[in-house]
């Protein structure tokens, strides 16, 4: 099994009588790409704060390969790369110049290791360039070469595909990947983008609240939707069509507009829509309707909602 990168332990936040990170555990392991979920305040950017050390839980403790952020955070800290909100980039600087000052805050990273950075993150063409000069998402990727000069166990990005286009989040996605499969680094990110997380992240983390709704592997999670798959058949008299299908085959359809929806089951299938026609029902289409990453997330948060005390 490979190691733990990142444990989080019983981590609660409180600013005054808001707990904003409500008693968290979980673990991150070698290679794994760690996605975080929520919506806006769901304490996505506390929780990565309190990781590198940027802020101090109210209780619990949270340990970087082993050293804990809270009592030995030079060791710790020397695993994390992060990009979180703001990034520190010097607008006067060029973006090498940039990068050689931040090398120089640690030992041993070489002129080859930068050239590396730029590389990975496709800014050679504008490095000597003033980072003033720079759009939001070229100033992103400077930061993004940043967080990886120091060769981190554990990289920490909050939302890094805020404004970068459509190419930059593409290849965003391979760089992670890459980073994930080639060097064994631990990546832990948060995004808006539902259906970006689904084809990065290993495992996703859904938070509401400041609560831990639930955690599922990618893989998990594709079942699911795979379980969840429907064939939608759209029909001249739906409520009809139900009782039919109730009756000959015991499953009763949900209705969705002039559709009925039946498990996806290609034995049935067929036998359903030819009882259909046998019964003078007209068929316009019969379609595959898969839920997504979005569909289960919305079903999470509704659920979870639905449990909550007022
Ligand atoms: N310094 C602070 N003082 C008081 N409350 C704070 C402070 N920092 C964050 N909060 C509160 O903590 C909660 C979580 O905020 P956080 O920024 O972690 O959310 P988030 O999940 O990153 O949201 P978003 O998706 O908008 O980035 C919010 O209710 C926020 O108002
Ligand atoms: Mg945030």
């Amino acid at each position: 099994m490979s190691d733990k990168v990142l444990e989080v332990k019983n981590i609660t936040k409180r600013y005054k009588n808001l707990t904003v990170l409500d008693n968290l555990s979980f673990d991150i392991f070698e290679g794994e790409i760690f996605g975080f979920l929520g919506p806006n305040g769901a304490g996505k950017t506390t929780l990565m704060r309190l990781i590198c050390g940027m802020s101090k839980p109210t209780s619990g403790e949270i340990f970087v390969c082993g050293y804990s952020v809270q009592k030995e955070f030079e060791k710790a800290i020397m695993y994390v790369g992060a990009m979180i909100e703001n990034c520190q980039v010097y607008p006067y600087m060029t973006g090498y110049q940039n990068l050689t000052y931040y090398a120089g805050l640690y030992k041993g990273i070489d002129q080859s290791s930068i050239d590396d950075v730029v590389e990975i993150v496709g800014m050679t063409s504008r490095i000597h360039d003033k980072v003033k000069t720079y759009s939001y998402g070229m100033r992103q990727r400077i930061a993004l070469a940043q967080a990886l000069l120091h060769h981190p166990k554990l990289l920490v990005l909050d939302e890094p595909t805020n404004g970068l286009d459509a190419n930059g989040v593409i290849e965003l996605r391979k760089t992670l990947k890459l980073l994930a499969a080639k060097t064994n680094m631990s990546i832990l990110v948060s995004s808006h983008i539902l259906a970006e997380m689904e084809q990065v992240c290993d495992t996703i983390a859904v938070f509401n609240h400041g609560k831990l709704l639930e955690l599922r592997t990618i893989d998990s999670i594709q079942k699911m939707t795979q379980a969840e798959r429907r064939v939608s058949i759209k029909v001249d008299y739906p409520n009809y069509a139900c009782k039919i299908v109730l009756s000959s085959f015991n499953i009763e359809p949900e209705i969705a507009g002039s559709c009925i929806l039946v498990p996806y089951d290609i034995e049935l299938v067929p036998k359903i829509i030819n009882a259909l026609k046998s019964k003078g029902i007209k068929l316009y289409e019969a379609k595959t309707i898969n839920k997504n990453l979005e569909d289960i997330y919305l079903e999470i948060l509704r659920n979870k909602n639905r449990n909550k005390k007022i």
